[in-house]
């Protein structure tokens, strides 16, 4: 048997290294085993030396590092090896990756969305106090999570509160930032972080802002939020008040849904959108001239959601003011929608361009940009919950639904989406490039904004 140690839990370079060698001298899975972090040496005698190589290295698809990368923060004490396995397969069987049922990938898979998911929780779910300390305040969460993710998760707190000192300390590991550097501890227990201080009030005035009586649904919410987080979360102490107030808040929900929006909502979308304005979630905040978020009434029926703001959205500040929205305008009215009822929006909410000399040509979004701009409209839709939310073009359509989907399919009927209904059309700045049949191409999205608004008229009807 030999035997490999790794320095730590979510060591994907040294199990990249050690399992490139093991594989390129032939070693066979069941001749591996496999040890993370110092928790006492398993081995006995200690790791062997890696072999030396007795066959050319090879290449694996880009897809295998992805998932291995992700998978590897899993706390199975087994995905090392099931790693490994893979990767002797694709030796031989280079497109292996591509066969979605086989079982050792389905597992592999089910690992990394459990790692995403558990630092999709720690972004959502830490929650800061203040202490002060010698060098001001610094700001100190307690979090639990399953897998060894506290590294992979933590350059998000480093972006998002670049300007705080704080700590973030969980039962595995801890990790400090002091304005400049993230620097890497032991883990802690609960009694090291303090308990709560003022800075909860604003979680809780935002979160009471945010709660949706008539969107209630308790399974739900412990699926997005599970018990194990509640002690931790502030606004968590708020839920039994907010769910025995449900039916009162909904029956006064209904009656400013009828006239104009109560505060409460104005109060949170301008915080959220506030928020927003800040976001540096993805690179392109450092080139656009500002983030442009989306306007309109928050008691609209239709939500249009847009790719992202050209030249002329970067510089105003609103989205659908250029070309396309010219264009998207001029269809609108043939529709009969009035933009003014709707709310306009943008899948990514800052420029990509390209500098050509004085023009700023623009650029697609990449799929991680429009995942991490999705945070913004889930936030929008939260606060607006239209009933019809329309996807204008491809990145709007993959923002909405979580993957890349093809316009030309889903084009013209209703996908559910959240307890209401999603349509999918073209970009209007499709009917600025296209040549042929430009009449008929500009019929046809006319006409799928009719059958929306009319849609959206039957379901205010009830
Ligand atoms: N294109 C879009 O997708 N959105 C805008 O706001 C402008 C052009």
């Amino acid at each position: 048997m030999r035997r490999v140690r790794l320095e730590r839990e979510d060591d994907f370079d040294g199990w990249r290294e050690a399992a490139r060698a093991l594989a390129t001298a032939g070693v066979p899975a069941e001749e591996v085993g496999w040890q993370a972090g110092d928790g006492g040496d398993l081995f006995g005698a200690g790791p062997a030396p890696l072999p030396p190589p007795s066959a050319p290295a090879f290449a694996v698809p880009r897809a295998f590092l992805t998932l291995a990368e992700t998978a590897i923060c899993h706390s199975d004490p087994e995905r090392f090896a099931l790693l490994y396995a893979l990767l002797l397969r694709l030796r031989g069987q280079p497109r292996a990756m591509e066969d979605a049922a086989d079982p050792l990938i389905q597992r592999l898979e089910r690992m990394a969305k459990a790692v995403r998911r558990d630092i999709h929780k720690m972004h959502a779910f830490v929650r800061f106090r203040e202490v002060p300390d010698a060098g001001g305040n610094r700001y100190v969460a307690w979090f639990e999570p399953e897998h060894h993710i506290v590294r992979a998760a933590s350059g998000f707190f480093a972006r998002r509160f670049a300007n705080m000192r704080w700590s973030i300390l969980t039962p595995r590991a801890s990790v400090h930032w002091d304005g400049a550097t993230l620097m890497e501890g032991p883990g802690a227990v609960r009694a090291d972080a303090p308990e709560g201080d003022p800075i909860e009030e604003v979680w809780k005035t935002y979160y009471a802002s945010i709660f949706n009586p008539a969107r209630l649904k308790i399974g739900a919410m412990l699926k997005e939020m599970p018990k194990r987080y509640w002690k931790n979360m502030p606004e968590t102490a708020l839920v039994g008040e907010l769910v025995a107030g449900a039916q009162a808040r909904e029956a006064r929900m209904v009656e400013v849904s009828r006239g104009q929006i109560g505060g409460n909502a104005r109060a949170a979308w301008e915080a959220v959108r506030a928020e927003a304005k800040g976001c540096t979630r993805c690179p392109l905040y450092r080139h656009g001239t500002q983030t442009v978020f989306g306007e309109g009434p928050l008691a609209a029926r239709i939500m249009f959601v847009g790719e992202q703001p050209g030249d002329q959205e970067d510089l105003a500040g609103r989205p659908f003011v250029g070309p396309a929205g010219q264009l998207f305008d001029r269809a609108l009215n043939d529709a009969g929608v009035d933009r003014a009822e709707t709310y306009v929006t943008n899948a990514v909410k800052h420029f990509k361009f390209e500098q050509r000399g004085k023009r700023r040509i623009h650029a697609k979004p990449d799929a991680g940009e429009i995942d991490a701009c999705r945070w913004w409209i889930e936030q929008e839709r939260i606060l607006i919950r239209p009933p019809l939310t329309v996807a204008l073009g491809a990145t709007a359509a993959r923002s909405l639904f979580g993957k890349a989907v093809t316009v030309s399919k889903l084009r013209g009927q209703p996908h559910q989406l959240d307890g209401g209904e999603a349509w999918v059309t073209v970009h209007p700045s499709f009917l600025l490039r296209v040549r042929d049949d430009k009449e008929g191409e500009y019929a046809r999205f006319v006409e799928d904004l009719r059958r929306i608004g009319a849609r959206a008229r039957a379901i205010a009807r009830g």
